[in-house]
């Protein structure tokens, strides 16, 4: 056997991460299609369009990903292509998905099923999204739909993606749909999407009972949680320190506590805060999905108090490379008692400069977080192919596989960092010739 610099439990879940708008391409019934659409929306001016066209070609993707060694691959159902109009439901869409779930199943990579990643229904947008409480049953309808629907391709839910993220965006900082700036909904919409996912856990349980994969677990449910570590940037700094610990407290603290006490806080100055106890919500993660990219120093006195540690290495979006943070952040993570499921971890770079030796450096400190106790169960990189990256648009490129987007084929072309991560797999380890390759001297 090589010298190796560390190696990964047996069994250990390995793959890529997407989401379903931000590849799938040409679907007009989100209200995400609608944003784009306004002028102004999108930093680069571009629209989602046919995206990736991975509607299409995603036999061929997963071509590559198994070819790559992945084991798992996650996605999220496009919930307004499978519902696009209240109650009625597209059998063609329907039908596509378990095609994605067949192809996925000859590839032998384990599907971790996303049921709500950041879009919405317009039918669900116009009666005032996460806001309104009917959504709540709209969705819960939703996830108990599906999980009769894929219960027997699917034993991985991953109920909802980044609840903080989207309510501070949405409807704090207001760069995504519905455009609000409003603190006060922020915190109701986080509120709210974690007592949807409280609900959802209950459902996948009660109604998905076919077990995909043998292994005795019909449905093993989470939700994926970005873990943004704030910290002052001046630690002599009285209002650096106290904006970090209540950006901390309300965006990783609280929201990590809710899924397994049941009890909902949330509260920042200046909005209405939220307590409230939802029953269904206490216990609710067999596994902690963690979705890790940077962290940020707090500047107060700033108009954009979010900033990169002065002088670090950064991505093409301005984010720092932080492998260390990476390690705390598994430690807090499965300090939550579940085991962790890295659900997103990755890099914005166009021509896979930093990409390979930044990759081995966050799973050498995964190496790290698992040796100091931390119960990891899979790394899902972020993301298999370039895509759609929000208000940022195509810009921003985090694909082991880059998508030439100006090509009406959209085709794809490995990077260095796919061998590399190809490489890691093959071993479940970290070979030394590969942390030497890329430049760490370990
Ligand atoms: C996460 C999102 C994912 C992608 C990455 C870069 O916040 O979940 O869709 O945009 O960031």
């Amino acid at each position: 056997m090589s010298a190796t610099v560390c190696r990964f439990p047996p069994g250990f879940l390995w793959g890529a991460s997407t989401s379903a708008h931000q590849v799938e391409g040409g679907n007009r019934s989100n209200d995400w299609w609608r944003f784009e659409h306004c002028p102004g929306s999108i930093a680069d001016g571009t629209t989602s369009g046919e995206a990736c066209r991975h509607y299409e070609r995603f036999d061929d993707d997963f071509a590559l990903a198994a070819g790559d060694g992945h084991k798992a691959h996650r996605l999220s159902l496009e919930w307004s292509r499978i519902e696009p109009a209240r109650d009625r439901i597209d059998a063609a869409a329907v039908a596509h998905y378990h095609d994605v779930f067949a192809s996925l199943r000859r590839h032998r990579m384990t599907p971790v099923v996303t049921l709500h990643h950041f879009t919405n229904p317009l039918w669900i947008s116009d009666q005032g999204g996460w806001e309104n409480p009917d959504t709540l049953d709209r969705f819960a309808a939703h996830v108990r739909f599906c999980a009769r629907e894929f219960g027997g391709e699917v034993d991985w839910w991953c109920t909802v993606n980044e609840p903080e993220v989207y309510a501070f965006r949405s409807y704090s900082e207001g760069t995504w749909p519905p455009r609000r700036r409003d603190d006060t909904a922020a915190i109701a919409v986080i509120a709210n999407l974690l007592e949807a996912h409280g609900r959802a856990y209950r459902i996948l349980h009660a109604e998905d009972t076919r077990d995909a994969d043998g292994d005795g677990r019909p449905a093993v449910v989470g939700f994926a949680k970005s873990w943004l570590q704030l910290e002052p940037l001046r630690t002599w700094f009285p209002l650096d320190v106290l904006r970090a610990h209540v950006e901390n407290s309300a965006f990783n603290q609280a929201v990590a506590r809710a899924p397994v006490t049941g009890e909902i806080r949330l509260g920042i100055p200046g909005a209405r805060p939220v307590k409230r106890r939802v029953p269904e919500l206490e216990g609710s993660l067999d596994y902690f999905g963690l979705n890790y990219y940077t962290r940020w120093k707090v500047d107060s006195l700033s108009r954009d108090p979010h900033v990169a540690t002065p002088g670090s290495r950064t991505t093409d979006l301005g984010w720092e490379i932080h492998p260390a943070g990476f390690e705390e952040a598994l430690i807090l993570a499965a300090a939550q008692g579940a085991p962790v499921l890295v659900t997103e971890n990755g890099f914005a770079d166009a021509t896979d400069a930093f990409r390979p030796r930044a990759l081995v450096e966050y799973l050498v400190h995964m190496g790290r977080a698992i040796a100091r106790g931390a119960r990891v169960v899979g790394y899902l990189h972020w993301s298999l192919l370039d895509n759609f990256e929000w208000a940022d648009g195509f810009r921003p490129r985090f694909g082991l596989y880059h998508v030439d987007f100006d090509h009406p084929d959209r085709p794809r072309t490995a990077r260095r960092s796919a061998g590399i991560y190809r490489r890691i797999l093959a071993d479940n380890a970290v070979p030394s010739e590969v942390a030497a390759e890329v430049g760490l001297a370990l």
